[in-house]
């Protein structure tokens, strides 16, 4: 949810800045925007802007446009891509905001809550708003501030640091500010509450940015900063503190993700080559964490053992599509450790008063480790004295740092705004922590273990298999761009695959879509089906469950009768499905627990396919961004 970068060293600051950008542009594009501090002569700096509403392009396109000025050539600047909140997608709301007095720009990511009070105070002085923004209000008390510390005798970066953290003091709500001021050039001051912010450390060169995709081409030394810091970088240093001045020391890390990674290689969109990269997500989310005797090792779970006897409850949290892997997980944990565990939207969860204590543990999934709402869910449930682990793609984001214990997916950068790989990688990573639970509570034998994780191992090259099959479903997509409505069926853990199906198309295709356990269509939805209405079915294994199994095809002839165009998603050998099905599509065959690991990759696909059928950003869908910031 917005991404921001800053630069300072000795290179042309816009070329890096718009780099970033285009690197973060992922999480929001209504907006962008840039500014510069260019240098005329050795003591005068200007500092030169441009923004305008739109994806990045619209940027580029007038920055192209744009007479040598000296905005090439500066070497401190900052850089915006925008997730709207307070104000429209305009030009005039598109960050940075610049002060009255033309001295600092500032731009933003987060919501300044008590904006409307500050507001009201600065227009009583005779502030004039040039913009509907909450961000604006911080670049109008940055000037101020830096006035009053001047007066105080403040001179310099340090200066800087100090308005910025008097102005930090004032504000409530959660916010990531990156600030450049025209008489102090040679650096960038940023802050942070509850939203991220990195720091990249090159030669003579310093970065700031939302996550290390926006600098992983020019470093790999980035360091994580703490809750309340201000941090100011120069090209010769990096000074932080916290908001009162107190100096703090950052956590310095290697990013070991490689920079390709956050490119297309050949792909038309970051979806499909995220898509194909699952096979090699879920074999690293693997690796490392079984042992010799087919055990599972989780070194990175900070939980003892004793710990994870004790737990009698657990709460999995999570939003979209990470929630839909939690309900997947629920399946899997209290069939192997008979633990009851319990899946919560994190946007609901504190709010409605959940029973815990110290023998619950708590799963919060999260990709990004930012969403808010799974932040404030963890909050709560540390409060209440629960433990929590989390299971997290982003190294150092704010979810891990928060928990007792994090399991990392190692799925990659994920650039497409939907899902894919982090959906596959956290069944992966949640798999595992069902197994784990179940074998230190020794509920389960260890060659029952080893048993799972044997058929775990297999589907990496399971997936292999079926991504190479997936021509009929690109086919079918095209087929079926002008569907009105599409509605998903599953039992068991084919339901959380049917809802995953629907958001995937719901938010690609902008196109009606409904997930339904299958047994529920009867009492009511059933009536939604009309001559020819797709209906996507992901039919259980016929082995070992058959009942499950039977059920469902009953569930599709009902469907059928009714006049549904059935899309079957079933296992290889699975005969009994064929006469049903419009279209059939095969699935290798997996235990029935670890089945969405194939039974999503269709549905992937399919969305993925119509999406670029009807002509829609499929990286980049309306109204969206990758990580939400906000609750
Ligand atoms: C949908 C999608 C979202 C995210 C959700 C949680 O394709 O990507 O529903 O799953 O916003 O995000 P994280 O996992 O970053 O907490």
């Amino acid at each position: 949810m917005c991404g921001i970068v800053g630069y300072v060293g000795a290179r042309p600051a816009l070329s890096i800045v718009l780099d970033g950008l285009r690197r973060l542009e992922y999480r929001g594009y209504d907006s962008a925007g840039v500014a510069v501090i260019a240098r005329r002569s050795a003591d005068a700096a200007s500092l030169l802007t441009e923004k305008h509403a739109g994806k990045l392009a619209n940027l580029e396109k007038a920055l192209g446009e744009r007479a040598a000025d000296g905005i090439e050539a500066g070497a401190t600047g900052i850089g915006h891509t925008r997730w709207a909140t307070h104000g429209g997608p305009t030009d005039r709301n598109a960050h940075p905001h610049v002060s009255a007095d033309g001295r600092v720009a500032v731009i933003h990511n987060g919501i300044i809550e008590n904006f409307a009070k500050l507001r009201a105070e600065l227009e009583s002085t005779g502030t004039e708003f040039a913009s509907d923004t909450d961000t604006e209000c911080a670049a109008h008390l940055l000037a101020a501030e830096l006035a009053s510390v001047t007066a105080d005798g403040g001179t310099g970066p340090e200066a800087l640091a100090e308005a910025m953290r008097r102005v930090c003091r004032r504000l409530e709500g959660a916010f990531t500010l990156l600030a450049v001021d025209t008489l102090t050039p040679d650096a960038v001051v940023g802050a942070r509450r509850n939203s991220p912010l990195v720091v990249g450390r090159g030669e003579g060169e310093y970065f700031m940015a939302s996550d290390v995709s926006a600098f992983i081409e020019h470093t790999r030394s980035a360091i994580e900063l703490g809750q309340d810091q201000v941090v100011l970088i120069t090209p010769g240093g990096v000074a932080i503190t916290d908001f009162g001045g107190t100096p703090a020391t950052g956590q310095d890390y290697h990013v070991d993700w490689d920079a390709a990674a956050a490119e297309k290689g050949g792909y038309d969109y970051f979806m499909l080559k995220e898509i194909d990269e699952q096979p090699r997500a879920v074999a690293e989310t693997l690796l490392g964490r079984l042992n010799d005797a087919g055990q599972i090792v989780l070194d990175e779970v900070r939980l003892t053992d004793q710990d994870l006897r004790d737990v009698d409850k657990i709460f999995i949290v999570a939003c979209g599509t990470a929630y839909h892997a939690g309900l997947v997980t629920k399946y899997a944990i209290e069939h192997w450790t008979r633990i009851p565990c319990e899946v919560e939207l994190a946007s609901e969860f504190r709010y409605r008063d959940p029973v815990l204590d110290r023998s619950t543990l708590v799963v919060a999934i999260s990709q990004s480790g930012e969403t808010m709402d799974t932040l404030m869910a963890l909050r709560h449930a540390k409060e209440q004295k629960a433990r929590v682990l989390a299971v997290c793609n982003t190294n150092g984001s704010t979810i891990p740092r928060e928990s007792d214990a994090v399991l990392y997916t190692h799925g990659g950068p994920e650039i497409a705004v939907a899902s894919t790989k982090a959906f596959l990688t956290q069944l992966t990573a949640c798999y595992l922590v069902g197994l784990h639970l179940a074998q230190v509570r020794g509920v389960m034998f260890a060659d029952e273990v080893a048993a799972v994780v044997e058929r775990l191992q297999r589907t990496p090259d399971q997936l292999t298999a079926l991504l190479a099959e997936m021509g009929p479903v690109r086919q079918l997509a095209n087929d079926l761009r002008d569907a009105s409505t599409v509605l998903f069926i599953g039992r068991h853990v084919g339901y959380p695959v049917a809802l995953e199906g629907a958001l995937k198309l719901k938010e690609l295709a902008y196109m009606h879509a409904e997930g339904f356990a299958a047994g529920e269509l009867k009492h009511g939805s059933i009536a939604l089906i009309d001559q020819g209405t797709p209906v996507v079915c992901v039919v259980p294994s016929p082995v070992g469950r058959g009942v499950l199994h039977d059920k469902v095809v009953s569930n599709i002839q009902e469907v059928r009768a009714r006049g549904a165009r059935t899309i079957v998603i079933a296992e290889e050998g699975d005969e009994a499905v064929a006469a049903y099905a419009d279209h059939l599509i095969r699935v290798p065959r997996t235990p029935t627990l670890l089945a969405p690991l194939m039974t999503t990759v269709p549905l992937q696909v399919l969305a993925c396919g119509i999406a670029a059928a009807r002509g829609n950003d499929v990286d980049q869908p309306r109204n969206l961004a990758k990580s939400v910031t906000v609750e």
